[in-house]
């Protein structure tokens, strides 16, 4: 019903620009992250702590993490701010003492293939590394969530057997993640296969509560996608404001759902202004010169 909630993960200002090829200016990152702020978002993910060897779109995270710490946005609701975090050095950024981070994200790949090129180690030993870090991250007061890529299919390893979802979801649960997402890396899941997915998920145990869906747009699915999970419970989707994004390490990996046409879609009480979540869309586009991906933002624009 339009008053049950649906909790939208923004994801913008770090998997939609982790991936452009020139260096978005810090100002930017900072501006978009306010005007996101101002839409009635309740979690934006702000940047992630990884090697800037491997990523160098986010090294300047840290600065913006102090940025929001001494100019918190202005809204009376809460905002989460989580940022990405592979391992104990990523953490160290993310506890510092001047300008700590309230939330961070770890995350682990369904398939060997992309663990490696991603984390540059096997899924276990991936794991390995994420406990202590969840571990002193709660310790600290940091709420941690966790994602899972892959989830589907990837293009390294082949079709994702959804056991092995199952598996790695249940870990990062047991490692004391409040959340898990569900991240189809390459958007390649079709009602089908999501469906099947989100059903083993949930026969396996896994309370639907602590899932969300993570779905890229590459095949045009993302939105069909997020249906199949919102009829199987799932309350929390993530998306990427103007449809940007894409995953460095994951060939033919293109933006996140588009904020916008989630919010569209769901017709449910997400407590955002899409109006100016639309606006937003546009000046980011603009600003960095890329296509718009969302449908709803131009179209209620140019009304
Ligand atoms: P490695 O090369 O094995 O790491 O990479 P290392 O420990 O050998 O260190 C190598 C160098 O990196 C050293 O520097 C370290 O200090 C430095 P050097 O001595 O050579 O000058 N380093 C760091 N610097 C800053 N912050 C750190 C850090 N760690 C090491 N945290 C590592 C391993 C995990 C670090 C690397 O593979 C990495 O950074 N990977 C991250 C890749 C990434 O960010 N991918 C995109 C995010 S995931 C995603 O998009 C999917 C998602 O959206 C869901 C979905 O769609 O499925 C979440
Ligand atoms: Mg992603």
């Amino acid at each position: 019903s339009s008053t049950e909630h649906v909790k939208i993960v923004e994801v913008g200002p770090r998997d939609g620009l982790q991936n452009e090829k020139t260096i978005v200016p810090l100002s930017t990152k900072i501006s978009l992250i306010e005007r996101l702020s101002r839409t009635g978002l309740s979690v934006i993910e702000a940047g992630s702590f990884v090697a800037p060897k491997w990523v160098p779109q986010m090294a300047d995270s840290s600065s913006i993490l102090a940025h929001l710490n001494k100019n918190p946005p202005q809204p009376s609701q809460h905002i989460s701010y989580p940022f990405l975090v592979p391992n104990l050095k990523g953490l160290d950024a993310a506890l510092s003492p001047t300008h700590p981070a309230s939330e961070i994200a770890i995350f682990a790949s369904a398939s060997e293939g992309f663990s490696q090129r991603n984390l540059n180690c096997s899924i276990d030993e991936s794991l390995a590394r994420f406990a202590p870090v969840v571990s002193r991250a709660l310790d600290a007061g940091v709420k941690v969530r966790g994602y899972v890529s892959m989830v589907i299919a990837c293009p390294y390893s082949g079709p994702t057997p959804p056991a092995a979802v199952v598996d790695i979801t249940r870990k990062l649960l047991d490692m004391g993640c409040y959340e898990v997402s569900l991240g189809d890396t390459t958007g390649v899941g079709n009602p089908h296969t999501v469906d099947v997915l989100i059903k083993a998920l949930v026969e396996a145990g896994i309370p639907v509560d602590k899932l969300a869906c993570h779905f890229h747009d590459t095949y045009g699915q993302a939105i069909v996608n997020c249906m199949v999970g919102l009829a199987n419970g799932v309350r929390v989707f993530d998306s990427s404001v103007a449809g940007l994004g894409g995953c460095p390490y994951a060939k033919g990996a293109t933006g996140n759902v588009a904020t916008e046409d989630l919010v569209y879609f769901v017709g449910m009480n997400t407590g955002v202004d899409l109006e100016r979540l639309s606006e937003v869309g546009a000046w980011i586009s603009d600003t960095i010169g890329r296509k718009n991906n969302s449908k709803v933002g131009p179209a209620l624009l140019a009304k």
